[in-house]
């Protein structure tokens, strides 16, 4: 379960399989029915954002697991021109072509952490994770485990 998810991004049919793994990943780390959803659209949208803003580029996804809790994080990067004002594209409604400009403030509230960090001309690499709680089961397990 520790091992990377590559999805390449580059057309429409790409943000399903997305989409996809997302929600298989976040099944796989126990996330709720409900979390996987919200996960799999914060992905697609940053996915679809790459097709109509850039062209293509990439989404890695990976398991996290420490003591308390299990994370999955997201990592989206493209080459394409980058965003020039990040405060502004993350405001409600900010749109450079004529979308709802909810993409990006919507996947930030859908996720824990959400960061962006973009270079104008060179790309743009968003990374978000969102976690879960173990449960006390979990951590009793995990510990029969290491023992055995
Ligand atoms: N990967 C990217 N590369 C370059 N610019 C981007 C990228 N992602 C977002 N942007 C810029 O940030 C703005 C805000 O993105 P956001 O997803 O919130 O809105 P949108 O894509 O315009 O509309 P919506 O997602 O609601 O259809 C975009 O209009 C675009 O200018
Ligand atoms: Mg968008």
């Amino acid at each position: 379960m520790d091992d990377q998810i590559h999805v390449r991004i580059g057309c429409d049919d790409d943000l399903v399989a997305a989409r996809a793994e997302a929600r298989t990943l976040a099944t796989a780390l126990g996330f709720s029915r409900t979390d996987a959803t919200l996960i799999a659209t914060a992905v697609s949208e940053i996915a679809r954002n790459i097709v109509v803003h850039v062209g293509e580029g990439e989404i890695r996804m990976e398991a996290l697991c420490n003591d308390t809790r299990y994370g999955l994080r997201v990592v989206a990067t493209d080459n394409g021109p980058g965003i020039r004002n990040t405060s502004t594209a993350l405001e409600d409604g900010y749109a450079s072509r004529g979308g709802l400009g909810l993409g990006l403030p919507g996947a930030r509230r859908l996720m824990d952490e959400f960061e962006i960090e973009t270079e104008v001309d060179r790309g743009t690499t968003v990374r978000m994770t969102k976690w879960r709680q173990r449960d006390e089961l979990e951590r009793l397990r995990d510990r029969d485990r290491r023992a055995s």
